[in-house]
């Protein structure tokens, strides 16, 4: 069996609550190297939780002998750092958004090519058991197919990370955090392509990009084993000061509707997100705990009737944790050539339909 010999880029939250954690348990497969992070706070406690080497930087971090990278940095960081990456022949495993204009992801899906090399996105819901399942329980055709709803309320991580060890790095100089907020808004004025208000700014960057991007990825996956495709987008709000992001989007030539509605409630320590499918005959109910919570299945629930008879199947498919399966997706992808679960190309499309959301939402205004 290869062992991969692994650094990670960027250890805040996601990193330091899963990534790291994640890896070190996979010691079979992956040597932890190293982590690069430019806060010394952050990157210290890690040396001190795991014993874990530290860097300041990605380079210092590059020249380790690496095979692999998992970034979990900042989104506009995302770029140049998956660029950085291939460029020195390593297989990159990157965070979501992946980029936020479609010319970014080409430029990767370029890189990757040329470089030969494996490029995964952080979409674990793909590897979350029950997910898997819902796709093998989904009726062979979509002739039946009515709608699909999306609704997810989300406080954030606070409540779900506390009893983890986690330090978050207050120490980033201003100035670099100055560069990186710049250099987010020349992305978003290129991905959008038009002129756009604080608010869209705040949505389609939070709501969308950073959040409802993972129920987008989910859909698409099981829109693709209906054969699917996405049809015209037909409504999309940002609202909430930038908190909630909706969309609707026209499918099957307006036989079905998907909606989406995504909302940070941030004093409310309670998290539910849901998808469901709807069928002329039957529900197909994806229910998702917080991604926080490790090990903690993801409800699926499939309903059908006979005339008065109604019938819920709920269905477990084991307790394994996709942030932990993701990993060994990447790990599988370049030792034994098993398909790229999360390849650029999807977050391609999912940047598309978040971007369609957002020029919709401008060009029909916000809502009283
Ligand atoms: N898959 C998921 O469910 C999930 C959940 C949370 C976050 N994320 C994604 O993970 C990424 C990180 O999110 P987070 O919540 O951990 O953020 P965070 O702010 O907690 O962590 C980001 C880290 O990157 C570091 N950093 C800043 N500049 C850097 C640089 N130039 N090089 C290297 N590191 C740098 C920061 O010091 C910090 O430690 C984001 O892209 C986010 O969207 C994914």
């Amino acid at each position: 069996m290869s062992r991969l010999r692994v650094g990670v880029v960027g250890v805040g939250m996601i990193s330091q609550v899963e990534h790291i954690p994640n890896l070190l348990r996979l010691g079979e497969l992956f040597e932890l190297v190293g982590v690069a992070d430019p806060s010394r706070i952050s990157r210290q406690f890690v040396t001190d939780t795991h014993g874990i080497a530290n860097f300041e930087t990605v380079d210092q971090l590059f020249d380790q002998r690496l095979d692999a990278v998992v970034i979990g940095s900042p989104d506009p960081l995302h770029h140049e750092q998956v660029l950085a990456a291939l460029a020195v022949g390593l297989h990159v495993f990157c965070e979501k958004p992946l980029c936020y204009s479609l010319a970014e992801i080409a430029e990767i899906v370029a890189a990757r090519d040329a470089a030969r090399k494996i490029m995964q996105v952080g979409y674990m819901k793909r590897f979350d058991p029950s997910y898997r399942l819902a796709l093998a329980s989904l009726p062979g055709t979509s002739s039946t197919l009515r709608a699909v709803s999306v609704e997810v309320n989300d406080p954030d991580a606070w409540p779900f990370i506390a009893h983890q060890p986690y330090r978050r790095g207050t120490d980033i100089p201003k100035d670099m955090i100055a560069a990186v907020a710049a250099k987010q808004k020349r992305q978003v004025e290129q991905a959008i392509g038009v002129p756009f208000t604080d608010l869209a700014f705040r949505g389609f960057t939070g709501a969308y990009s950073s959040a409802l991007i993972h129920d987008v990825n989910a859909v698409h996956g099981l829109l693709d084993a209906l054969g699917v495709p996405d049809g015209e987008i037909v409504g999309a709000q940002i609202f909430a000061n930038g908190d909630g992001g909706q969309g609707a989007v026209k499918l099957l030539d307006g036989q079905a509707l998907w909606t989406m509605t995504h909302l940070t409630v941030p004093k409310l320590a309670d998290y539910k997100e849901r998808i469901t499918l709807f069928f002329d005959d039957a529900s197909l109910e994806l229910e998702f705990p917080s991604p926080w919570l490790n090990h903690h299945p993801t409800r699926l629930t499939v309903t059908t009737s006979h005339g008065h008879t109604l019938s819920k199947k709920d269905l477990r498919a084991g307790y394994a944790e996709a942030f932990v399966e993701e990993m060994r997706g990447f790990w599988a992808a370049i030792v034994n050539g098993d398909p790229v679960v999360n390849p650029p190309e999807h977050a391609a499309r999912d940047q598309a339909l978040l971007l369609g959301l957002t020029r919709r939402h401008l060009a029909t205004g916000p809502f009283d």
